[in-house]
This record gives structure tokens, C-alpha cells and sequence, in this order.
């Protein structure tokens, strides 16, 4: 049976999305997942954005509009909520940006891919149904649009073994609920054995309640 994973993208709605920066990259990576955006995320995302890039889970498009970059940058925004496309490629304010609207679970089409430079998923995974090997299908649908020296990188929420704090524990436990998160069971371990089964050079690091991961095959 194919998995539902629309309650993991429903949520965005244009309302929703206006609140986004403000509750999750604001108070929520402060105070419940323990990872600043300005100081570990963006940097992350700066360090490892290339020239042609594909950022899968846009929601309001935060990174790719703060990371300051060039114009020579092409950037991509696939998700599987129209919602979000629309804010993210507004904000981004390109003409040129290409939009797919697309479910990550799902092989890309042939004529949508190909040759980028960078694929970023930034707290995608988490928002995901199934257990971390059923979210690896991500790694497989992504990694042959990626150019030979092409790396993909991201960050996701980690499950009920990283010891959220109270906060964190109430958010994790709605979320869950209402399949807006997926993500009981993940752990770094999880995720850098999948990410190892397609890239042969992974790179994790816990900071907070957060995994960022860095793979390629260069
Ligand atoms: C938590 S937001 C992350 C937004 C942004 N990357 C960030 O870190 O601020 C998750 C995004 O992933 C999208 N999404 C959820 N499930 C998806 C799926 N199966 N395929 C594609 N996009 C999905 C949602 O619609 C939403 O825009």
C-alpha cells in the first residue's frame, strides 16, 4: 500500500506560512530543537548551496532568500504543497525560478531533473510518514540529479531518543499526532546508515535536537 504523506505538507497553508518564521525558525529552533537558524542553519545552508540548486520542502523559503546569492545562483523549489511554492518563489523574487510541484516519495521525473550541484532538504525528513528507512526512498528518488561532484545536505528534527525538553517533548507529541511530523523513531545513526547505502562520503553532526547532514559521492 503507497503511504500517505500529505498531512506532512497540508499544514502549510498561506496562513500557516506567515506564522512559519516567526514560530519555527524563531521560537521553536531556539527553545524546543535547540538550533539557532542565524547561527547553525543558515550558515549550513550558505556553505553548501552551489550554482545550480534544488531545495526540496521550500515551506516560506527562508534559506535560499537569506543566504545572500549570486546571481549566477539557479535555484529549483520542489514541494509537494502548491502554498508553499507560491511564498517561497515570491520571496526568492526571480522571474526565473523554476517551481515542481512534486511528492519527494516519489521518483522525479526524467524531464524535471538532472545536474544539479546541490540538493538540500532542510527539515523535510522529519515532516515525512515511516521510519528512517522508509524515508532512504527520498535518498534514492534524488541522488541521480545530482551532477558527479553534486552533494546533497540538510537538517531534520530528531526522534524521542534525543531527549527533548519539555517544550520540544509537547511539540513532537501534536505534531506526531496530527502527522504533521513523522519522526518518533529517527535518530543520526538511522540517517547517516541510509545516506550510507547512497553516498559514499557522509557527514553528520547532532547540534541540539537537529541532525545536519552533508553526503555526496566526490
Ligand atoms: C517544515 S517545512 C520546511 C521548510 C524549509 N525548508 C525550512 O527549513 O524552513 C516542510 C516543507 O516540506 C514540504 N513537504 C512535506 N512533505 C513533502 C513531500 N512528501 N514532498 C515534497 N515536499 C514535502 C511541506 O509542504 C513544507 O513546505
Amino acid at each position: 500500500m503507497a503511504i500517505n504523506t500529505d498531512k506532512g505538507s497540508a499544514i502549510y497553508s498561506p496562513l500557516v506560512l506567515k506564522l512559519y518564521d516567526t514560530w519555527v525558525l524563531g521560537i521553536s529552533n531556539r527553545f524546543a530543537w535547540k538550533c539557532s537558524t542565524h547561527e547553525v542553519l543558515l550558515p549550513f545552508f550558505r556553505r553548501n548551496v552551489g550554482l545550480r540548486h534544488l531545495d526540496v520542502g521550500v515551506g516560506t523559503g527562508f534559506y535560499p532568500c537569506h543566504a545572500g546569492l549570486s546571481q549566477q545562483t539557479q535555484i529549483t523549489f520542489m514541494d509537494l504543497n502548491p502554498s508553499s511554492l507560491k511564498a517561497a518563489s515570491i520571496r526568492f523574487g526571480r522571474g526565473s525560478t523554476k517551481t515542481i510541484l512534486h511528492d519527494v516519495m516519489t521518483p522525479l521525473p526524467a524531464q524535471e531533473g538532472g545536474g544539479y550541484d546541490s540538493i538540500s532538504l532542510f527539515y523535510l525528513l522529519h515532516c515525512l510518514p515511516g521510519n528512517i528507512s522508509d524515508k532512504g526512498i527520498v535518498l534514492s528518488n534524488l541522488k541521480s540529479h545530482l551532477l558527479p561532484n553534486g552533494r546533497l545536505f540538510g537538517a531534520t528534527i530528531l526522534g524521542d531518543s534525543a531527549n527533548h525538553n519539555a517544550f520540544g517533548k509537547k511539540l513532537m507529541t501534536i505534531y506526531n499526532r496530527k502527522g504533521i511530523f513523522g519522526n518518533h523513531c529517527d535518530t543520526a545513526e538511522g540517517l547517516k546508515a541510509e545516506l550510507e547505502k547512497h553516498f559514499a562520503s557522509v557527514n553528520i553532526r547532532v547540534e541540539g535536537k537537529v541532525a545536519l547532514f552533508e553526503a555526496s559521492n566526490s
